[in-house]
């Protein structure tokens, strides 16, 4: 199940209150969010796609990219060929983080402190994945996982090299195009992202 998949789960052996992801206290995000989000997908996968961090659905839910980002991720994959179930999906920052508006939660931007912190666990993910190819959904995780500034549409779509020996490849994160007000600019940048998801899995695969 993917349940059993999840790798909090799955690579904490036994999860102490100080080793459990959920248990958390490197920043102070987990003070107001629902739980924490785990990476979710084989160990061994090929590829491995870093979003921002949890939305409000998927706060909600404990499962990452399962709200609006997530369901259009879901369609680029299938155009882009790639089994969602074959990747290891994870964020950069595995706590929400939000200021209320009336009784809507407004995402809010992880600052540089919240993702140094949280690095400590994208990097565990990574050593127990070992995937061929870490796909990175727009700056954040670009900078989590490159340790400096990205410029996404400058460096998108090209196989950067890692410090530890691993394969990056930068792409938009996909609520950059949710958030396109221009129907045919939201086409011609989705294509964009379907063509730098198709790269990756040439790549990766
Ligand atoms: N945006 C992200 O970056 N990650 C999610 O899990 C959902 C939305």
């Amino acid at each position: 199940s993917p349940k059993s998949e999840r790798w909090a789960l799955a690579t904490v052996p036994e999860p102490t209150p100080e080793s459990g992801l959920d248990n958390c206290r490197r920043c102070s995000l987990w003070r107001n969010a629902t739980q924490a989000v785990p990476g979710e997908g084989p160990m061994g996968a090929r590829l491995m796609l870093v979003g921002e961090q949890p939305g409000d659905q998927e706060d909600l839910a404990g499962r990452a990219f399962v709200g609006p980002a997530g369901q259009l991720l879901d369609r680029a994959m299938v155009d882009a060929g790639i089994t969602r179930a074959d990747c290891y999906v994870t964020n950069a920052v595995k706590h929400f983080k939000f200021t209320p508006r009336g009784k809507r939660r407004i995402h809010q931007k992880p600052d540089v402190s919240e993702v140094e912190h949280c690095r400590w666990w994208l990097t565990e993910e990574v050593a127990a994945v070992r995937p061929r190819l870490i796909v990175a959904l727009g700056a954040t995780a670009g900078r989590a996982l490159l340790r400096r500034d990205v410029a996404v549409q400058r460096e998108r779509g090209a196989i950067l090299r890692l410090g530890g020996g691993g394969s990056l490849l930068l792409t938009v994160h996909p609520s950059y195009l949710l958030r396109l007000p221009d129907p045919a600019a939201k086409v011609l940048e989705y294509d964009k992202f379907v063509a730098d998801l198709r790269t990756a899995t040439t790549y990766a695969m």
